[in-house]
């Protein structure tokens, strides 16, 4: 079965398991609207370059799902970037009211962690790895990121601040399920260093990207409304280096993962996923 039917049937699962009441049904909302699966398919494709997926690495890729999809839930939020589309469909909040969208988003968080920790139980390996994501995710990662985004709304960011919120509000996430991987196939400490560095590139390639495409794309592409980062006043790549040097910067960068990546895999469709990512639309 392809990666991402797996990956769906997973989350849903995961999710309905024990109960199935007005709070599951808002995380499901937001969480199996689909979405591309960035995070939990980085995983996979990297893992199975080293070795075979199983079973436990679905439920590991959906755990990082679910705390993604948790950051979008609060960041749609009226108090952060107050957005009222997202995955094609009005945003958590719109549907279930500010108060249901908090929960949802707390509960994905909360089911993630419980999810690591069954693994952990079944299998040491998954300790190293749910500790790697809770540090990615939390508040010397990604909410730390968000912190600095959403603080620095509508104020001069210098340069080292930008890529420093860059990295930490997306490039931690997106670093992590290759880290995760290479942690699982046990890789040596200089081979899960190389790893890591490959993917705070994409992980700040990936987030260039957004900003790029809020600016050049459209509501029925994204499924989200463009524009925004020029209303909410924010620090985006755009916003600071100007369009033009912000597409220019993105085809280096571009390059610069494509050729790191050739050197360390040779597995054909690690380096087409890549490819798919760093050329993606929406
Ligand atoms: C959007 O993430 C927010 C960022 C961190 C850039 P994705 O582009 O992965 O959104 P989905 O999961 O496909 O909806
Ligand atoms: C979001 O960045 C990063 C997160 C950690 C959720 P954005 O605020 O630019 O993401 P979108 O454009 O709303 O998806
Ligand atoms: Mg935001
Ligand atoms: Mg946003
Ligand atoms: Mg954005």
């Amino acid at each position: 079965m392809p990666y991402t039917k797996k990956i769906e049937q997973s989350l849903a699962e995961l999710l309905f398991r024990e109960k199935n009441s007005k709070l599951q049904k808002a995380m499901g909302y937001s969480l199996l609207a689909g979405g591309k699966r960035v995070r939990p398919l980085l995983y996979l494709h990297h893992l199975s370059a080293f070795r075979t997926p199983i079973e436990e690495d679905y439920r590991f890729g959906a755990a990082i799902e679910m705390i993604h999809c948790y950051s979008l839930i609060h960041d749609d939020l009226p108090a952060m970037d107050n957005d009222n589309l997202r995955r094609g469909k009005p945003t958590n909040h719109i549907a279930y009211g500010e108060a249901l969208a908090i929960l949802a988003g707390d509960g994905l968080l909360n089911l993630a962690y419980e999810i690591c920790f069954e693994l952990a139980i079944e299998d040491s390996s998954f300790l190293t790895m749910g500790q790697a994501l809770a540090r990615a995710a939390g508040d010397k990662g990604m909410i730390y990121g968000q912190m600095l985004d959403l603080s620095y709304e509508g104020l001069p960011m210098d340069k080292a601040l930008l890529t420093e919120m860059l990295l930490n509000k997306t490039g931690k996430l997106i670093s992590l399920p290759i880290e995760a991987a290479a942690l699982r196939a046990k890789r040596c400490e200089e081979e899960i260093n190389s790893w890591r560095k490959i993917g705070m590139d994409l992980g700040l390639a990936f987030q260039i990207k957004d900003d790029l495409l809020d600016v050049d794309s459209t509501a029925t592409i994204l499924g989200k409304t463009p524009g925004k980062d020029e209303k909410n006043k924010k620090n985006s790549y755009v916003q600071v280096y100007g369009y033009k040097k912000a597409l220019e910067d993105y085809h280096k960068l571009q390059g610069s993962i494509l050729e790191k990546i050739a050197h360390l895999s040779s597995k054909e469709s690690l380096v087409e996923f890549y490819k798919t990512l760093l050329e993606r639309k929406y």
